[in-house]
């Protein structure tokens, strides 16, 4: 079936210059013919969309593992207001080699005049391309650095296998640049296509379809991929290892080592019925296929939702399913995110509250209401915290709790913490409990129709829920409270409840436990992984070592196979002083790249000096094994603590 997106991008483009005299007055990047208002300017970028906007990529990239740097030919669509005379994308740390322009007679290609502007550390440097009347593209041929902020590359030691070297990207937030010259900004949507070359040991793998491979040299090989419906840079993705593939539905499959693939396949078996939900709830799955790569552990992020492949961390593979909720969070992604984009970071709350709500939906559909009240309330305990943590002390930053954020001058990264999350998610299910879900449901639903392939902005979205969810029912408006929840700070009074019966009685428990109860007397038949991290989360701390010797041997926690628990785990027995833990704490921090475990872990130890001297110790011998995103973040953790930046 053809879909709205699938679009001939120029075509759709120029139709929006010939029906918006300003590009910011409304403009509409589909078929449809409805104008959208044009986006916020987006203080991460120096794109200038308004003046000229790039509709398709054509991507040639060499991957070559010895020098650790692609080879790229990147060949950008685009179409402009007819007074625009450059087209402006973002750079950083690339080697432009050469800028060349298409002109209408296809065939020709001439040198462009180009100027790259001043470095900045976090936004890198523009590339101002000069066009002309007849330009229809721009050509540039460029190398990334070795160290390029969105390219992990990994040596065969640090892979399952061990015998193939592994490269992943990671675009979002704004690392797209470090890897292709683009508009990098959500704002923007392209289709693209892409050749990459590789030896022919691997398998390259992109978030787009599979065209083909052909045989490209000696030993080499080249895989093609075409990405037909329109996506924003921060969803450019590329892998390249020794992958092998399970199909886990009609539409559906897992991609991963070999040593691992089998294992992933068991664990995601119910992402074919997650789907269907989905797509029950919201609206049709647009993206034809839905695969997940489950990557080496050294990715920095849970998951992250390159469209059509999901790429996720190996920590999720718990062996029992139980932490399968992440990629109901990735799939739902389809919708809030990809779908129906934040315009702006400052928007990044439309991504993640949306896409935690949405995961909720999931949860409950597929493991019901109960097991999904347990997984909200750890959201709520995290929220808690985190307002906790940013409203109280000297570092406070009470309007990092806003879900509409002003990000300039800032890291967009710095938008990455569970208010995005948890409050939208809390916001959105505040909305729903006040209407009611068949109400909400409807509103959602026309939600995705009405935005699909566009970009969205908190105010449009306000404007929306005033108009089409709140009417004239102002005691439902006063009720909502909607300023409150965006732009004020903390956990608004009218916010909905959130009580998991399950959570409460492991919270009976650890009375018992705290009260001298011996484990095995504990009432935990059937307790899945989310009820024991409750548990050790609600351990007062530091807690008696003896006993925490006595809870170990019975639960086998510092051999834990489960991440959320090991790491959970260490942090009662550091804040103890229980050093039993120590080679098991060092194993994990020198596998496990998870930002979301290494922040805590370190943080844990830098409290006290022995602990301190530890983290050092560790944070030296594995820091090479780290992404640059996770090392970014503890090396200023570690730099603060001992005033210099850390190995
Ligand atoms: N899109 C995010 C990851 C992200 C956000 C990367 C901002 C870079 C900048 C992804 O969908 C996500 O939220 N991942 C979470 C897991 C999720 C279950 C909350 C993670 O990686 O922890
Ligand atoms: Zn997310």
């Amino acid at each position: 079936m053809r879909q709205n997106c699938e679009r001939e991008p120029r075509v759709a483009a120029l139709a929006i210059i010939a029906s918006c005299g300003s590009f910011l007055a409304g403009c509409s990047f589909s078929e449809r013919v409805e104008p959208v208002p044009v986006l916020a300017k987006d203080p991460h970028s120096c794109a200038r969309p308004m003046e000229a906007v790039v509709t398709d990529l054509s991507l040639r990239v060499d991957v070559d593992f010895v020098a650790k740097t692609l080879r790229c030919r990147a060949e950008w669509s685009f179409v402009r207001q007819r007074s625009a005379r450059a087209l402006w994308l973002d750079t950083r740390g690339l080697e432009i080699l050469a800028v060349r322009l298409r002109g209408r007679d296809e065939s020709s290609e001439r040198d462009a005049t180009y100027e790259l502007g001043a470095a900045d550390e976090l936004l890198g440097r523009s590339l101002r391309i000069s066009i002309d009347d007849s330009t229809t593209a721009v050509i540039v041929e460029y190398e990334t650095e070795p160290g390029a902020p969105a390219l992990q590359w990994l040596a065969p030691e640090q892979t399952a296998g061990g015998t193939a070297p592994f490269l992943f990207t990671q675009s979002q937030a704004i690392l797209a640049r470090t890897w292709v010259p683009c508009q990098d900004t959500p704002g923007v949507r392209f289709t693209y296509s892409a050749t990459v070359e590789v030896d022919a040991s691997l398998t390259a793998l992109m978030s787009a379809g599979r065209r083909g491979i052909v045989e490209a040299g000696e030993s080499r090989v080249e895989f093609s991929f075409r990405m037909p419906q329109p996506v924003p840079s921060y969803l450019l993705a590329l892998a390249v290892g020794e992958l092998e593939f399970r199909t886990l539905g009609p539409r559906s499959g897992v991609w991963a080592e070999p040593s691992v693939v089998d294992g992933a396949a068991w664990e995601f078996a119910d992402v074919e019925a997650m789907i269907a939900s989905c797509e029950r709830l919201f609206g049709p799955y647009r993206w034809e296929r839905y695969d997940v790569l489950v990557l080496p552990p050294s990715f920095p992020f849970g998951g992250m939702e390159n469209p059509r492949l999901t790429f996720a961390t190996p920590t999720i593979l718990a062996g029992d399913r139980s932490l399968v909720a992440l990629i109901a969070h990735e799939l739902a992604h389809s919708w809030s995110g990809n779908l129906v984009t934040n315009a702006t970071w400052d928007d990044f709350w439309l991504n993640e509250g949306f896409t935690v709500y949405l995961e909720h939906r999931i949860m409950e559909e597929n493991y019901g209401k109960a097991y999904d009240d347990m997984l909200a309330q750890l959201g709520r305990d995290d929220l808690e915290r985190t307002v906790g943590e940013l409203t109280t002390g000297p570092d406070a930053r009470p309007a990092d709790t806003h879900l509409k954020l002003d990000l300039a001058g800032r890291n967009p990264d710095d938008g990455m913490i569970d208010i995005a999350y948890e409050k939208g998610y809390l916001f959105l299910r505040t909305c729903e409990e006040a209407v009611g879900r068949e109400r909400w449901d409807t509103f959602l639903r026309s939600y995705f129709d009405a935005h699909a392939f566009h970009s969205m902005t908190t105010e449009l979205f306000v404007e929306e829920l005033r108009t089409r969810l709140i009417g004239d029912d102002s005691a439902l408006g006063e009720r909502l409270a909607i300023d409150a929840w965006i732009y004020g700070p903390g956990i608004p009074a009218n916010a909905a409840e959130i009580r998991s019966e399950s959570l409460l009685r492991v919270e009976q428990q650890v009375a018992c436990f705290v009260s001298g109860v011996a484990p095995g007397d504990l009432e935990t038949a059937g307790w899945s992984s989310h009820e024991w991290l409750h548990f050790l989360r609600e351990l007062p701390l530091p807690f008696d070592r003896v006993r925490l010797a006595v809870l170990d041997s019975a639960f086998e926690w510092t051999s834990s196979g489960n991440a959320e628990i090991s790491c959970q785990w260490f942090l009662v027995a550091i804040a103890s002083g229980y050093d039993v833990i120590d080679a098991a704490l060092e194993r994990f921090l020198r596998t496990v790249g998870r930002r979301k475990f290494l922040e805590p872990l370190y943080e844990a130890l830098l409290r006290t000096p022995d602990g301190a001297t530890r983290a050092h110790a560790i944070y030296a011998r594995a820091r090479a094994g780290y992404h640059r995103i996770a090392t970014d973040t503890i090396d200023a953790l570690i730099g603060f603590q001992r005033g210099t930046v850390g190995p």
